[in-house]
């Protein structure tokens, strides 16, 4: 799959912008601060996820600007598609979401359409960083394949500050015990459903991790992952969520009540579950160099775009922030080296890329906001 087309105005500082893009190598170039991170957050957003930035809604319209408007055209094997999304002062709680001219119920509906991977400087930090990095990680993974999952874990989220409201309220004499029951219902099905969701999604990632791993530590070590569940000792085999994993889950919470009262907040659940990964053995997250992480984080993210392929049964097309310039020269081959093949957009300040020469592609300039010229 790659985009044919992108027109960008009044986002954030982009102005005018319309290109055609290569089907391959994109790569935007730009001093700092001209807007070469807003282009590719743009192609991100119409891909239906949150901004990478957690840019706020009423922050994407450009200051000066009274409208904003991203259109992108995209290819598959199939056919091409248009995808919209549009902002109008006041009203900046609105952004609206166009499919092919339909207007969609949220942008969140446009997932599954355009299917992109994205690597920024702070995925290096997915290896090393806390367990909410590895989740959110997994759970962007998971619905990128999976259409309804991203509001799932949504209303999870939802449920669970609730319920630690209610444990305060509970501890402070203002509500019942009882009052949990309803919540907890919820929590047991959802819960389930996710961590179901996320198990088998890291199986899958452990084998292609592996292999990916492998290869970027010339056959020396051995990666390993696995999901930690907070709330399930055996997850292999198991697949009813909803009845089987879903009572489990609800005993989990009764089970833990008196320490979640004492604490005054959930102390299981998926909100608190982890991808564990080892390497020969020893835990990542404790033991592992600087260039194991950076390895680990790389292998992970190329896995996520490998198995988004598989299941799409078509290349996704690949986000590359100011990633390049952070890592070393073989690092950057390897990376380069697995995305052959896929649609590119990569940003940087200076054209020293180890593409190889007979790689062909395009080069944009970027400067205030407008794009200068083309291949340059
Ligand atoms: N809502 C907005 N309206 C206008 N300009 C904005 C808005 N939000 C951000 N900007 C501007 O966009 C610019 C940053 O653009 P961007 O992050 O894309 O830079 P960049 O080219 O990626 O730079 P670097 O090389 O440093 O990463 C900043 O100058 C910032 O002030
Ligand atoms: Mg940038």
């Amino acid at each position: 799959m790659f985009v044919t087309r992108l027109s960008v105005n009044g986002f954030k500082n982009l102005k005018n912008i319309d290109i055609v893009p290569d089907e391959r190598l994109n790569i935007l170039c730009g001093k700092n601060a001209q807007g070469k991170t807003n282009l590719i957050e743009a192609i991100w957003l119409c891909s239906g996820a949150r901004s990478f930035r957690s840019t706020k809604d009423r922050r994407m319209i450009g200051d000066d600007e009274q409208t904003m408007n991203i259109e992108l055209s995209f290819k598959n094997s199939f056919r091409e598609q248009d995808i919209k999304l549009a902002m109008a002062r006041p009203n900046l709680k609105e952004k609206n979401a166009f499919l092919n001219g339909v207007k969609l119920r949220s942008p969140s509906k446009l997932f599954g359409s355009l299917n992109c991977v994205i690597f920024t400087p702070e995925d290096l930090e997915i290896s090393k960083g806390s367990p909410e990095i590895r989740r959110q990680f997994m759970d962007l993974s998971v619905s990128q394949i999976k259409n309804s999952y991203s509001q799932v874990v949504m209303k999870y989220e939802n449920i669970i500050e609730q319920r630690n409201v209610l444990l305060k309220n509970i501890n402070m004499g203002s509500s019942d015990v009882s009052e949990l029951d309803v919540w907890d219902h919820q929590l047991a099905q959802m819960g389930a459903y996710i961590t179901l969701l996320r198990y088998n999604y890291s199986k899958k990632l452990g084998a292609v991790c592996q292999r990916l791993y492998d290869e970027i530590s010339d056959g020396r070590e051995k990666l390993e992952t696995e999901y930690y569940s907070t709330v399930f000792t055996r997850l292999e085999g198991r697949t009813d969520y909803s009845k089987d994993l879903a009572e489990e889950y609800m005993a989990c919470l009764k089970n833990n009540l008196k320490e979640d009262l004492r604490a005054g907040f959930t102390l299981k659940g998926v909100h608190r579950d982890d991808l564990v990964c080892r390497i020969n053995g020893r835990l990542v997250r404790e033991d592992a160099s600087q260039g194991q992480h950076r390895s680990v984080a790389l292998v992970l993210k190329l896995a996520q775009a490998y198995i988004l392929q598989e299941e799409i049964d078509d290349f996704p097309c690949i986000l590359l922030d100011d990633v390049l310039s952070e890592l070393d020269l073989s690092r950057q081959k390897f990376v380069i080296s697995k995305i052959h093949g896929m649609q590119v957009f990569i940003t940087c300040c200076d054209k020293n890329i180890p593409f190889d020469e007979n790689s062909h592609g395009k080069i944009f300039g970027i400067e205030n906001g407008r794009i200068t010229a083309n291949n340059i």
